[in-house]
């Protein structure tokens, strides 16, 4: 047991038969797919909309019956990870790359409950570098216009050194802020910037985080 398996195996008692669930990315929420794969085994009802092609990849292979956002009028709960959550709940996510679809499952959902490990609880966003998903064709000038105000991007890579390239086609610049002292100013200016898809910046839209302990407690905060 360690705090994500701990996180992700709570969070099933969060869901309800007959529910479509957003099902969200990450090594944190393959334990939420594995014990949902097992109900869905023993004959539970529910359906299934990734934020990801490598949750789809895992959801297929666990026989969860699945559609895609634009086949559903919408989701009941999603079930996500994030990468740094702070004390009003708001967080960064994006770190495996997601963010996009992320963002828009989890808007299109009544309810969104994020779990973590222990590690992932700061006083305050920005350790993790905050992922920004660019058009291609711009992401030269966000990069430069980013740097000048000194948020220090990176673009990402992958393992062979070339640009990571997202679900969606698009590429990543990673901001290395270390503090985010006002994240709804960042948010705002990330919104309005050209060539700028989405940020991963997620505030106000989760009601409840579960967090994991390695000793496999967990505990809710909301
Ligand atoms: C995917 O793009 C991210 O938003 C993930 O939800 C986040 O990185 C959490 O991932 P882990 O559960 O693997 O730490």
């Amino acid at each position: 047991m360690n705090g994500k398996q701990a996180a992700g195996q709570k969070a099933i008692e969060e869901i309800r038969e007959g529910q479509i669930i957003g099902l969200g990315t990450g090594s944190t929420v393959y334990y939420f797919l594995e014990a949902l794969a097992t109900k869905v085994a023993d004959g539970f009802n529910v359906i299934g909309v990734a934020t990801s092609q490598k949750t789809i990849k895992l959801a297929n292979e666990w026989k969860i019956p699945m559609r895609t956002l634009s086949e559903v009028e919408k989701i009941d709960i999603t079930i996500d990870g994030a990468d740094e959550v702070d004390p009003q709940l708001n967080g960064i996510k994006g770190g495996g790359g997601a963010l996009l679809y992320e963002k828009l499952v989890a808007k299109s959902s009544s309810r969104c409950i994020w779990i973590v490990d222990s590690a992932k609880t700061k006083k305050q966003l920005g350790a993790f570098p905050l992922p920004v998903e660019v058009i291609p064709f711009g992401w030269k000038y966000v990069r430069n216009y980013l740097s000048e105000k000194g948020y220090a991007p990176t673009l990402r890579l992958d393992t062979d050194g070339h640009p990571y390239v997202t679900d969606a086609s698009h590429y990543i610049l990673d901001l290395h802020l270390n503090t985010i002292v006002n994240p709804e100013a960042l948010a705002n200016e990330l919104d309005h910037l050209t060539g700028v898809v989405e940020h991963g910046l997620f505030l106000g839209l989760t009601e409840k985080v579960i967090v994991g302990y390695p000793d496999g407690h967990t505990e809710t905060l909301n």
